[in-house]
């Protein structure tokens, strides 16, 4: 059973959690805080960050706890960021891709892409290239993507990645997930295949009680408990991402989740399905995120 007591000392590194003002990304930002982390929140609400590190603050650890403002909606929003970033810190050892929408009334990005599409997963594709030559530099970096159990069974429509077509939330996010799941393993191979040093994995909380749920009514979460079984508290769901971006034994191109079904319990290595493993598919994918933020990797 890996808790977070298994973290060693992590004094000196430097961490980005996106989303980091609430649910899965404050438990991470908290647990990584506790064993001396320099970890940026990366928000859209500062005055929410601020509020997470007067919390985070509260409990004792070694690490130093900063905000940033973080909007993935917006492509200019995330260049600002990523500027900032590198001109301030220099170095980045872990980059937690973990900010997320799920199931929104229909609503598009500043750039016209499906919101949960557009924030979830292409703001996290530009925010990783704008701050992978960071990476690149940084020895023993990784980049932690954090997926859903949901990206089972979901598919990439290359066609309605503006909404052209009728408006699904759920098969929406679901879709938004896979996407994340897909571009964690693509990239994995483009690091491998110009023999780069960094790692990509992904992890996937599992069922926890968050403000995820936001968008839904209490009938329709009725209905996820019904069908999910109970959620876990929000520390353990996080513990997958942790294990993913300090563990010694994690690896590149893996996905790591709770232990039960993927739903609940300690996080372990999970059995990734052939949606997201179908490497035309991903090259598709990686070639329109390309397109639609034109960013490009350096050396990928
Ligand atoms: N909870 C679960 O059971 C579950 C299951 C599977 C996967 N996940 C994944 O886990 C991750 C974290 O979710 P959570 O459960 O912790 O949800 P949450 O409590 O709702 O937190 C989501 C975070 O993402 C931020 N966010 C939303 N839109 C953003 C944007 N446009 N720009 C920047 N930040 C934005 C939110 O900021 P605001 O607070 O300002 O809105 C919040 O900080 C997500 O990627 C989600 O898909 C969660």
């Amino acid at each position: 059973m890996w808790t977070k007591n298994k973290i060693p000392d992590l004094s000196g590194k430097i961490v980005i959690v996106t989303g980091a003002n609430t649910g899965l990304g404050f438990e991470t930002a908290l647990a990584l805080y506790e064993k001396g982390v320099h970890v940026i929140l990366a928000c859209r609400d500062l005055h929410k960050a601020q509020q997470a590190i007067a919390k985070i603050n509260e409990h004792k650890g070694t690490g130093i706890v900063e905000a940033a403002r973080l909007n993935l909606e917006s492509l200019k929003q995330i260049n600002e960021f990523s500027e900032v970033f590198i001109q301030k810190y220099r170095q980045l050892h872990v980059l937690i891709n973990n900010a997320g929408v799920a199931m929104p009334p229909a609503s598009k990005t500043s750039e016209g892409y499906e919101l949960q599409f557009g924030v979830n997963f292409l703001g996290h594709f530009a925010l990783t290239g704008l701050l992978y030559p960071l990476l690149l530099t940084t020895p023993d970096s990784r980049i932690v993507t954090v997926s859903s159990n949901g990206y089972q069974g979901a598919l990439i429509d290359f066609d309605n990645l503006r909404s052209e077509k009728d408006y699904n939330p759920i098969r929406e996010y679901r879709q938004s997930k896979l996407a994340n799941l897909i571009f964690s393993i693509e990239l994995n191979r483009r690091i491998k295949a110009k023999d780069q040093k960094i790692l990509s994995i992904a992890a996937q909380p599992g069922a926890n009680k968050t403000a995820l749920t936001r968008h839904l009514s209490e009938e329709e979460i009725a209905i996820g408990k019904e069908r999910l079984g109970e959620f876990m508290e929000p520390w353990q769901g996080a513990l997958s991402l942790l294990y993913a971006a300090v563990s010694d034994e994690s690896v590149g191109g893996s996905m790591y989740e709770p232990e039960n079904s993927g739903l609940r319990g300690y996080p372990t290595l999970a059995n990734i399905q052939e949606n997201a493993m179908d490497e035309a598919v991903a090259k598709r994918l990686w070639h329109f995120a390309e397109q639609a933020t034109g960013i490009h990797f350096p050396g990928s």
